[in-house]
């Protein structure tokens, strides 16, 4: 990719920005947290392109940014409690996790597969500008390679990701400079991470306490139970050609019923592959079998072998 952009904090900057954004590159912005790194969450390929400019070698559900509540309800389902604690945070630097609505349009890439989603309506007056100017969903992590602290400063985004992304908006020092506290909402709410608004603080306003981490609905760290985004069919791995009764995905020179990529693009792979998962589950029936082609275990490879591995577990 050409050089990263660093726009600046006015109208034409946060105009270019949503440009580029509605044309499928990532753009860094900031907000009341940390910069996040900005994709369409609507485009498959935009959210591939995520995961592989930070190097994530997992597909961890992406929390989805949006300009006002009108906006959150299109993507998830709001119950009372759910829309009193939204009322009094938001915009702020909370998250609630809450049931996806089947017709919200993400990509599965952002939920992982799941059945909920994570969203946030940021305080951060650049990135309310830009969600207003994009005028739909966008995924974003905290801009900076897997692994690394979390940028607060422009600088520190183009320290970690220069190059690999189209822009950065830039919006000088975060004032919060930790992530949003993330809050899974339901029968039973709970802490799914600690953050910028502190858990006592949303104890009182729910009237009870917090207790933290997953649960079967609203898993921590989803991607760490093992055959969790398994399909109905059973999965085999690293199958250069079907066995009777299987179908097979291909990928690159393997030619399948269905292929990840008959090119052997990785970012191909990753925008297709839960939806590839769904249609061959389909195809497969609840007896049936699916298998797939090796994929090699480089850039979003890694990401796509991790979640083929859980697919393919004993369950
Ligand atoms: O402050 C923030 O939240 C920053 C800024 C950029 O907004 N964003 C951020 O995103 O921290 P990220 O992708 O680094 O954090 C996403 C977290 C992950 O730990 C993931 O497990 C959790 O949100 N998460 C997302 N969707 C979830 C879901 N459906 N269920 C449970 N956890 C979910
Ligand atoms: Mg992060």
């Amino acid at each position: 990719m050409d050089r990263t952009e660093t726009l600046v904090a006015d109208d034409s900057g946060v105009a270019r920005a949503a440009a580029l954004l509605r044309a499928g590159a990532l753009v860094a912005f900031p907000t009341e947290t940390v910069y996040g790194l900005g994709g369409d969450a609507r485009n498959d390929t935009a959210v591939a392109h995520i995961f592989e400019a930070k190097g994530r070698p997992r597909f961890n559900p992406l929390i989805a940014h949006v300009a006002d509540l009108d906006g959150a309800e299109v993507l998830a389902v709001f119950d009372p409690q759910a829309r009193a604690i939204a009322q009094a945070f938001w915009p702020g630097p909370l998250t609630l996790v809450l049931p996806l609505r089947p017709e919200a349009g993400v990509s599965p890439l952002v939920t992982a597969g799941h059945e909920t989603i994570a969203v946030r309506l940021p305080a951060h007056p650049l990135a309310r500008a830009l969600l207003r100017a994009f005028g739909g969903p966008l995924a974003a992590p905290s801009a900076n390679p897997s692994g690394r602290v979390s940028p607060t400063r422009a600088e520190h985004v183009l320290a970690g990701l220069s190059g690999r992304i189209a822009a950065v908006l830039d919006g000088g020092p975060c004032a919060v400079g930790v992530e949003s506290t993330i809050l899974s909402l339901g029968p039973e709410p709970r802490l799914l991470r600690p953050g910028g608004i502190p858990a006592e603080v949303l104890e009182e306003a729910l009237g009870r306490p917090l207790p933290l981490g997953g649960s079967e609905t609203a898993p921590n760290a989803p991607g760490q139970l093992a055959s969790h985004y398994a399909p109905g069919a059973a999965v085999r791995l690293g199958a250069h050609a079907a066995e009777t009764g299987e179908i097979l995905i291909g990928f690159g020179p393997v030619r399948g019923d269905l292929t990840l990529s008959a090119t052997g693009d990785l970012v191909e792979a990753a925008a297709s592959l839960f939806h590839i998962l769904r249609e061959a589950d389909v195809l497969a029936g609840p007896e049936g079998r699916i298998a797939f082609a090796p994929v090699p275990e480089r850039g979003l490879g890694r990401a796509i072998n991790d979640r083929l591995r859980r697919a393919a577990a004993p369950r």
